[in-house]
């Protein structure tokens, strides 16, 4: 759909889903069924800030364009529907089939009104469709998990098939004692307790939207880990809200972490710096993956957002966008497996290459690539062969003519730190919210002394994927539109740049 002539669309991205119009945040019930994507989403669909709590859907069949579709499970007075999953349920464990066609299963937390019967409680409930996602339909029975809690949410559901048995497995958490709690089902109606992981790692906030999947270490199925993602706000390694990650083994009742940091193992530097983040930018939260994804592919999607400022980002009428689609990897690296994320590309397949440039010596200062290589919407590809000492990077959004002062958004390698920084502090318009101006900061290995770097610009965001995606950042920016110049930056002894490409 087209946004509107009465909304304000300075700011809406090309490819990042946002909804058409109100408010969206987290990413809820990612399933692939049929050969479509399904997105559902925390959404208003009476405002544009956070209120009204309800699932809205988009549909894809690339991961690249979104169709939105009627909201999925609207709030009603009861409750709020507030974020989980969704499967496919094969076998109609559920028994909500009909007709021999599996049924899809969301998943979702029941946030009760203040005068329903369960005032303040946050438990867990179903809701069904028997047409593929199209409509839907609340169990009877609801709720189907209920802890007496008020903050027991975000349930995340697997179906486990291995050593203990086969049968769905639920990861939710309890936000504020910083706890994933697993349970097991046959039928995704009752529900058993299996164990409890946490407090651990990162816990200056409320934990939320947990998910648990196992993926082989370097594409052997023979040798597989665990990753347990563990999104909390604030307390986020950038500020704010952020997601984390632990590496470790799930025997089907119990997950245990490999990952966690405890004192004498600190290398350095803080211990947040030692956790392991799926993004060290300011904006990628509630990160949870697809259920059936193809070809064993882990995809995840991230709201596009921080709680901090999310209600006051300038735009009207909508708000919000949803990150790239990431798949995820586990590869050995000096012996220990980590996590590697790589865009779901919009620019692979219809791309336009606007501007090369082969091996150079950068010169102090900033260089600036040709009109040809600028815009809003692009993908810059750069390797660099950072100097001794100094920053080398990119200068993105800028303004044009090479004055101090100007609009910019620096993305710089510090050969002294071995740190990549994103700088935001003068990127635009960064005063609607005190928390916003920021620099982010992640170190960075250099490969056989060189930093490869592939950026995504879509109107509002920068996505910096570093060294193949061993590490992200991913920030909300909100430029002038005339703010579309590309710089190499060179500090101090400078560096080279090995290749660079941009692609609109
Ligand atoms: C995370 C979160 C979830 C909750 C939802 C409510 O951003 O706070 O814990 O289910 O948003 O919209």
């Amino acid at each position: 759909m087209n946004p509107t002539a009465d909304l304000d669309c300075r700011y809406r991205p090309t490819w990042h889903y946002a909804a058409e119009r109100n408010w969206l945040n987290d990413p809820n019930g990612l399933v692939y069924s049929n050969g479509v994507y399904h997105l559902f989403y925390q959404h208003n669909p009476h405002g544009d800030v956070w209120g009204n709590m309800s699932w809205g859907h988009a549909t894809s069949a690339d991961l690249l364009t979104w169709d939105e579709q009627p909201v999925a499970i609207p709030c009603d007075e009861q409750e709020a529907i507030y974020s989980g999953s969704a499967v496919v349920d094969t076998h109609n464990t559920s028994g909500f089939g009909v007709g021999g066609v599996p049924p899809l299963v969301a998943i979702y937390t029941s946030a009760y009104a203040p005068d329903s019967l369960l005032a303040g409680r946050q438990a867990q409930s179903l809701a069904y469709s028997t047409d593929d996602g199209a409509t839907w339909i609340k169990y009877a029975g609801n709720p189907v998990l209920d802890r007496a809690s008020s903050d027991f949410r975000d349930p995340k559901v697997f179906w486990y098939d291995g050593d203990a048995g086969s049968y769905w497995v639920m990861a939710a958490v309890e936000a504020l004692t910083h706890e994933v709690v697993l349970y097991k089902s046959a039928d995704l109606k009752t529900w058993e307790y299996l164990s409890t992981f946490g407090p651990a790692n990162a816990t200056d906030g409320v934990w939320e939207c947990p998910d648990l999947f196992e993926l082989p270490v370097d594409g052997d199925a023979g040798n597989t880990r665990w990753v347990l993602v563990v999104n909390l706000s604030p307390g986020g390694v950038a500020g704010g809200s952020g997601g984390q990650y632990f590496i470790g083994t799930f025997d089907g009742v119990t997950f245990h972490s490999e990952t966690t940091v405890t004192e004498g193992e600190q290398t350095g530097g803080s211990r947040m710096a030692d956790y392991g983040w799926l993004d060290w930018g300011r904006d990628y939260y509630a990160a949870v993956s697809f259920s059936n994804a193809p070809d064993g592919r882990r995809l995840m999607i991230a709201w596009m957002n921080n709680w901090q400022y999310a209600a006051s980002t300038p735009s009207e009428g909508w708000r919000s966008a949803m990150s790239l689609v990431r798949e995820v990897r586990l590869e050995s690296r000096g012996g220990r497996p980590v996590l590697i994320q790589e865009a779901v590309d919009p620019f692979a397949a219809s791309g336009t290459g606007l501007f090369t440039l082969g091996r150079q010596e950068l010169e102090s200062g900033i260089t600036w690539l040709p009109a040809e290589a600028s815009g809003d919407v692009l993908r810059i590809e750069a390797e660099f062969e950072p100097a001794g000492s100094g920053k080398t990077g990119l200068v993105l959004r800028a303004g044009s003519g090479d004055a101090a002062g100007l609009e910019r958004t620096v993305l710089a390698y510090d050969s002294a730190t071995g740190e990549l920084s994103l700088d935001r502090t003068a990127s635009g318009d960064v005063g609607f919210h005190e928390d916003f101006p920021s620099v982010e900061r992640v170190a960075v290995p250099l490969i056989d002394g060189r930093l490869r770097l592939r950026v995504f610009l879509d109107r509002c965001s920068v996505e910096v994927f570093a060294q193949d995606g061993l590490a992200t950042i991913t920030d909300q920016v909100f430029p002038s539109d005339s703010s579309t110049a590309v710089g190499l930056l060179a500090e101090g002894d400078g560096g080279t740049v090995v290749g660079l490409t941009v692609t609109g």
